[in-house]
């Protein structure tokens, strides 16, 4: 794996911002959902099922280009506790984007109710039985809550290397943000 770099790519960028808007909104969507009647929660679930699946592929992507990369080089003031912070974040996010949707599959594409991204492509039913499905849906909900938990950390540590560092690692996923970083 090659270390050393000091920027993400034009892709990674865009791969960032597409997943953080898709996880939000999938989060937003489920929740809002589910006070509704079953027709509109029903299409309101449809839509976040292939959203997720599509967050899965774009986050299996986004690995692929991560370990092609591998890691950036952290602002030389960060301090040790600083950076295993910002990397068990980083880890946890990889982690969880792919559990999430990969639980939500593992229980919701049945015989019964097939899982179809977008009405275009089907995919293949979980093989798991009712145990299994059980298991991976109570799992679904409190590993999107968890991610939620690291987004509002993740969010946190990006303003105070912005305000408080005032070094370039916002700038680093938000290029118009770049000049007058010391770093940058
Ligand atoms: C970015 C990916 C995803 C996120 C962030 C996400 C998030 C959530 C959240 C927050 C809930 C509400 C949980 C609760 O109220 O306890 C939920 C419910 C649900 N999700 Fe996902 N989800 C994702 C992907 C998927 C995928 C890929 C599927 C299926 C293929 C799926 C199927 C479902 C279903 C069926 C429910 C309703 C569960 C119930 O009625 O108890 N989700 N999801
Ligand atoms: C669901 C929402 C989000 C997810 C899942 C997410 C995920 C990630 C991940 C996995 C990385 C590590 C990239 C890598 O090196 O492999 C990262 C980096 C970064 N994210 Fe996010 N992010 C989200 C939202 C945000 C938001 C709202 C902000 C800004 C306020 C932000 C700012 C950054 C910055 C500045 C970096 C670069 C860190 C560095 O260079 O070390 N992210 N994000």
């Amino acid at each position: 794996m090659a270390v050393g770099r000091s920027s993400y790519s034009k892709t990674a960028i865009t791969l960032h911002w597409l997943i953080a808007v898709l996880v939000l909104g999938n989060i937003v969507g489920a929740v809002y959902a589910e006070g509704l009647p079953d027709a509109e929660r029903g299409a309101i679930m449809g839509i976040h099922k292939s959203v997720g699946i599509t967050v899965l592929a774009l986050t299996l992507w986004r690995l692929v280009l991560r370990l092609k990369a591998g890691f950036l080089v952290l602002p030389t003031h960060m301090k040790g506790w600083e950076i295993v912070l910002a990397r068990a974040t980083h880890i946890g996010f990889y982690v969880l984007l792919l559990a999430i949707p990969l639980s939500g599959w593992a229980f919701a594409a049945s015989p019964e109710r097939p899982l179809i991204w977008f009405d275009l492509v089907p995919l293949p039913d979980s093989p798991l039985g009712k145990a299994g499905r059980g298991f991976f849906h109570a799992v679904h909900g409190p590993a999107a809550f968890l991610a939620l938990v690291l987004v509002i950390l993740h969010i946190l540590g990006a303003l105070k290397h912005h305000f408080l560092d005032r070094d370039d690692v916002l700038a680093r996923m938000l290029p118009f943000l770049r000049k007058n970083r010391a770093d940058a």
